[in-house]
Formats: C-alpha cells, sequence, structure tokens
C-alpha cells in the first residue's frame, strides 16, 4: 500500500510516498481504509522533530505521519465488538501516540478500536477526518477545563483556524455568547459559522477592551498573561490550547498561583467525546469547515500550507482507493 514516510528531520520536503506493507490487525485493532486523513499542526512538529525530545522519541528510521482519519473498516480483530467490515468510522490512527507504528497518511491503518467512532452521516469523508484532534481539542477545552456554561460570554483567539472554527460552533451549541478573534478577510466566515461578536485584530486588541468573558479560549498565545487577567471575570478561565511551544514552560511554572484561572492541556482521543462530535454534528450544530484538500502525493504541499499558520478552517488528504485512481 501506499503511505507517506519521513526518515530525516526537517522541513515538509522530508516526505515520501512510498510502498509499505498493508497492516494486519491485533485483536484490539480495526483495519481501516482511509479515505480522508486531516493535517495537524502535531504533524508539522513530528516532522520538524521540535520539540526536540520527539526525536528521542522517534528516533532514525523510517516513520508514518498523521492522527486524524475517516474511512471504511476492512477487518476487525478478535477483540473488536464495537466495528464490524464496511463501516464508516473516524477517529485518531496513532493508538500509541509518538512513537506509533501507523500514520494517517497511508492507504490502510491498523488502529485500536477506542481510537474510532462511527462516523456522521451527513458528512464526506473528507470532513469526518478534520473532525478528531481540531473537534476533541475546542470540546474538552470549552467543556473539561472551560468549565463553559450556557448564557457565559466565551471569546476565542484564533476562531478561523482549525481548532477555532470547531470552537466557535460548539460554543454556540453549548448556548453561549460567542466572541471570535480572527483577521479582517475571515470576519465574515468566522461569523458566518456562528460568532455573536467578531474582533479583528488587525484593528484591536481584545485584551484592551471592555468586555469580560468567563472563558478565554487562546488558540494563538500572542497575548501576555497580565494582559489576559484583566479581561476575564472574577472565575473567569484562561483556557491555553496553542501558541510558541517555549511559551508553555514559563506558563506551566505560573499556572499554580493563579487559582485555577489559568489552563494548560492536551487534548485526549476519546471514544465518547467522538460520539458526541457525531451528534452534534448529525444534528446540524457542528459543521467541519474545510479549507483545501489534497492527493495523498501532495501530503508535502498540505504540510507546507498548515505550517504557514493561515488556513480557514482543516486541511485535507483525500486518499484514493486504488480501484477508484486506476
Ligand atoms: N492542546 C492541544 O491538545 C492542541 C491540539 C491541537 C492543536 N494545538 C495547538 O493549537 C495551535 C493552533 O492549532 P490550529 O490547528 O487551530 O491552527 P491553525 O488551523 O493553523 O490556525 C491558523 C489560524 O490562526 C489564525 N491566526 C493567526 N494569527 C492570529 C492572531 N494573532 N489572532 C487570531 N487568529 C490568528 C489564522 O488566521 P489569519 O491567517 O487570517 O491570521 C488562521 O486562520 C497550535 O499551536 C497547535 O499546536 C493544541
Amino acid at each position: 500500500m501506499k503511505a507517506i514516510v519521513y526518515r530525516d528531520f526537517g522541513t515538509s520536503d522530508v516526505l515520501n510516498v512510498e510502498n509499505i506493507d498493508k497492516p494486519t490487525p491485533a485483536d484490539n485493532e480495526v483495519l481501516v481504509a482511509v479515505r480522508a486523513a486531516a493535517v495537524n499542526m502535531f504533524d508539522w512538529y513530528m516532522v520538524r522533530g521540535k520539540p526536540a525530545f520527539f526525536r528521542l522519541i522517534l528516533g532514525s528510521g523510517k516513520k508514518p505521519l498523521g492522527v486524524d482519519l475517516a474511512g471504511e473498516v476492512e477487518a476487525v480483530g478478535r477483540s473488536v465488538t464495537r466495528f464490524k467490515p464496511g463501516d464508516h468510522v473516524f477517529g485518531t490512527g496513532r493508538g500509541k501516540g509518538v512513537r506509533s507504528k501507523a500514520g494517517s497518511f497511508a492507504e490502510y491503518v491498523s488502529t485500536p478500536e477506542k481510537t474510532l467512532a462511527i462516523k456522521p452521516r451527513n458528512v464526506t469523508f473528507e470532513q469526518a477526518a478534520a473532525v478528531p484532534v481540531a473537534g476533541l481539542t475546542a470540546l474538552q477545552g470549552l467543556r473539561d477545563h472551560g468549565r463553559l456554561q450556557r448564557g457565559q460570554k466565551v471569546l476565542i483567539n484564533g476562531a478561523s483556524g482549525g481548532v477555532g472554527t470547531f470552537a466557535v460552533q460548539i460554543a454556540k451549541a453549548f448556548g453561549a455568547d460567542v466572541t471570535g478573534v480572527c483577521s479582517t478577510r475571515n470576519v465574515d466566515m468566522v461569523r458566518g459559522i456562528g460568532a455573536d461578536h467578531v474582533i479583528d485584530y488587525t484593528r484591536e486588541n481584545f485584551t484592551a477592551g471592555a468586555t469580560r468573558y468567563d472563558v478565554i479560549l487562546d488558540i494563538v498565545g500572542n497575548h501576555p498573561w497580565s494582559a489576559v487577567r484583566r479581561v476575564l471575570t472574577d472565575s473567569g478561565k484562561y483556557v491555553i490550547v496553542g501558541g510558541p511551544p517555549a511559551r508553555a514552560i514559563p506558563l506551566m511554572v505560573l499556572a499554580p498561583f493563579t487559582r485555577g484561572k489559568l489552563v494548560l492541556f492536551i487534548a485526549r482521543a476519546k471514544p465518547d467525546d467522538l460520539g458526541l462530535m457525531r451528534e452534534l454534528i448529525e444534528r446540524g450544530e457542528v459543521t467541519p469547515v474545510v479549507d483545501r484538500s489534497y492527493k495523498l502525493e501532495e501530503t508535502s504541499n498540505a504540510l507546507r500550507y498548515v505550517a504557514a499558520g493561515h488556513t480557514r478552517g482543516k486541511v485535507v488528504v483525500a486518499i484514493n482507493r486504488p480501484e477508484e485512481s486506476a
């Protein structure tokens, strides 16, 4: 089967399409014929080998790439109970995280049952592949770490990107009053996916405004805590999703002294949360925003586009079945 692999760390040019052995599912695994995979910043960090501990864990030699996927179940291991051949599924294709031997930029992935859920019926494979990492990050950030309640004010900094477009829609579905922060060219799109208010960061700095927020979900990480703090309510939470990796360590040191107001977290692959995302999508409350779609052979271009940091929603790689591309 065809798969994206890389050996040396570097830029997107290190990626190759190679023929590798089709995986065989272990007892707890599901073999998925991948129809689409989505690109995440995480993939870029893996290729760069930064932060440096990725290099230690990944080592030299041939490495797979890709986490998010949607596809069709081809076979299941002996102890799998939730799926059968022919099911359409979505989820994450890296059951063992960074050390996983599988990557979703491939024609087939064998992944533990617990990393998958049945795909929402009303969206394409490409839209479904866009959901797992970005959708679960937005969901867990708002619900578990922000404790967002109906009627509360939430601000999403980075509302036009992969995580942000899910966060705006999930916050609306939870009944919040949503402010999205994005650049001029994305104002209409962010309003179109449900934001009640939009702040154009090229004209206005949200930390200098008069509004105070119950939850700030920060996907960009471009304002100091001292500035963000002044636009939080007394019980408000500042939930940090992303930003420059070098910013995370000082914030981790600071967090215990903020009375629980400043929270950093890493999203976790939970099948129940994938199930909730499916429900939100099938009810029409969340619609994945796909910016661009690339072919498997063009994965390095897709990665380069995401690494530049100006996507509008998610970037996906559509993977043809061999019989379709013949
Ligand atoms: N904690 C976790 O578990 C977790 C999970 C997933 C991702 N992350 C992290 O989250 C971050 C972003 O993820 P993502 O996939 O959503 O990124 P993304 O899709 O690449 O986001 C890019 C978007 O950010 C916007 N943007 C750039 N500068 C901005 C600014 N100053 N203010 C507001 N918006 C701005 C861009 O719009 P313009 O081009 O128009 O400016 C673009 O639409 C990364 O650091 C990633 O590592 C963390």
